[in-house]
């Protein structure tokens, strides 16, 4: 059938009107990939499809292109992989974990789907990451992008309210892609949308990324029980594993003997942002250095959180879009969020939208060499 169209098939090209940014459109039957491109061949793939970054190919210090997203070729790999482990997708309702899979808003207790132990996790068995959205390419000066629209009906996987949701992918000639959340209900409910993209800096499927060295704009992490779910304090990073308020190698610290690293079966946590000066409009979150290519990722965020998470379950058993395995640790990802479970927790910022109100975030990945 249709869906074992390979991405590769090009249908069409919609070029934007600036000189070179330009957006690509291929077939996928009715999921379809996107390719935007900037004037300096930067490319980034993405379907409509849990709105999934498949892919995105940047150049090393001397120029070499690689494809530094975790991802697939097929749609069909998205449907069936092991495990699903949410490559490069739109994470929602609520990105992260729900204690129990309930919360409670005005008298009304919400029973969510379970799908991670006893909790919720990323928006439930059928979460915003393997829904079909609605897909616009859109064109801009300098910049092309895809906005993306869902319809998240009243009661689905439990979340009360038809939220109305829209994530707008925009990549810019200064090698900035900008995503973009909106979101309205016309009920109270709980929404933490979030990005889900595995980088390896060297490339996909080259190894583990645990010499990719790590600054996080955070002086404290949210601790969480065997579970994963924070127990509420706010613990300082200084003197733990969790110090990457220096440039650090990711695999530094990742086999002390520290309970936190256990729970996690490494780094798997929400870290608290410090905020600071903005750049463009916003401050900074996270900056990974890959020393061997010289690849820079650099991340802003409106949000008060990132979840680092290390790619820990990766196994061997997914193969990559070049056929190499994804091994132990062969990609992290940098969730910006809201903290996990804030529907239960009253000391962390809220995620509580009501009907009238717009939820807004911007979250910005730079790309750059050094
Ligand atoms: C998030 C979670 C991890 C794991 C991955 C997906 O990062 O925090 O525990 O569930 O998503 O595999």
């Amino acid at each position: 059938m249709k869906l074992l169209i390979a991405l590769t098939l090009l249908l069409g090209m919609i070029y934007c009107r600036s000189a070179s940014a330009r957006v690509a459109v291929e077939d996928f039957d009715n999921i379809r990939l996107f390719t935007l491109t900037n004037k300096h061949g930067l490319t980034v793939k993405v379907t409509n499809y849990g709105a999934i970054i498949t892919s995105i190919i940047m150049p090393d210090r001397d120029g070499q292109m690689a494809d530094v997203a975790l991802g697939y070729d097929r749609v069909e790999d998205y449907m069936n992989a092991v495990d699903k482990p949410y490559l490069g997708a739109i994470v929602g309702r609520y990105g992260n974990r729900i204690a129990r899979g309930q919360f409670t808003i005005g008298e009304t207790t919400y029973q969510l789907a379970v799908n991670n132990g006893p909790n919720h996790l990323h928006g439930g068995i059928i979460g915003f990451d393997k829904v079909a959205w609605d897909a616009q390419p859109l064109e801009g000066d300098g910049e092309c992008g895809l906005q993306l629209s869902y319809l998240s009906q009243d009661g689905e996987e439990g979340y009360p309210g038809n939220l109305k949701v829209t994530v707008t992918y925009t990549l810019t000639d200064t090698n900035q892609l900008r995503v973009d959340y909106l979101a309205t209900t016309d009920k109270p409910t709980h929404v933490n949308l979030t990005q889900h993209t595995y980088f390896n800096l060297k490339g996909e499927g080259k190894g583990d990324i645990l010499d990719h060295h790590l600054t996080l704009n955070a002086k404290q992490f949210t601790p969480v029980d065997e579970g994963l779910i924070p127990t509420g304090e706010l613990r300082e990073v200084a003197g733990t594993p969790f110090d990457f308020t220096s440039a650090k190698p990711i695999g530094r610290d990742i086999g002390q003997d520290d309970q936190q690293l256990q729970f996690g079966g490494g780094y798997d946590h929400n870290f608290v942002l410090a905020g600071g000066d903005p750049q463009d409009g916003l401050p900074l979150a996270a900056r990974v250095y890959e020393p061997g290519s010289g690849r820079v990722l650099t991340i802003h965020t409106s949000e008060p959180g990132v979840q680092f998470y290390c790619g820990n379950f990766l196994d061997g058993r997914l193969t990559g879009k070049a056929g190499r395995p994804y091994v132990h640790r062969g990609g992290f990802c940098l969730e910006t969020q809201h903290y996990p479970n804030s529907p239960n927790q009253a000391n962390f910022p809220s995620t509580l939208l009501q009907p009238g109100a717009e939820y807004r975030t911007t979250t910005t990945f730079s790309f750059s060499t050094d």
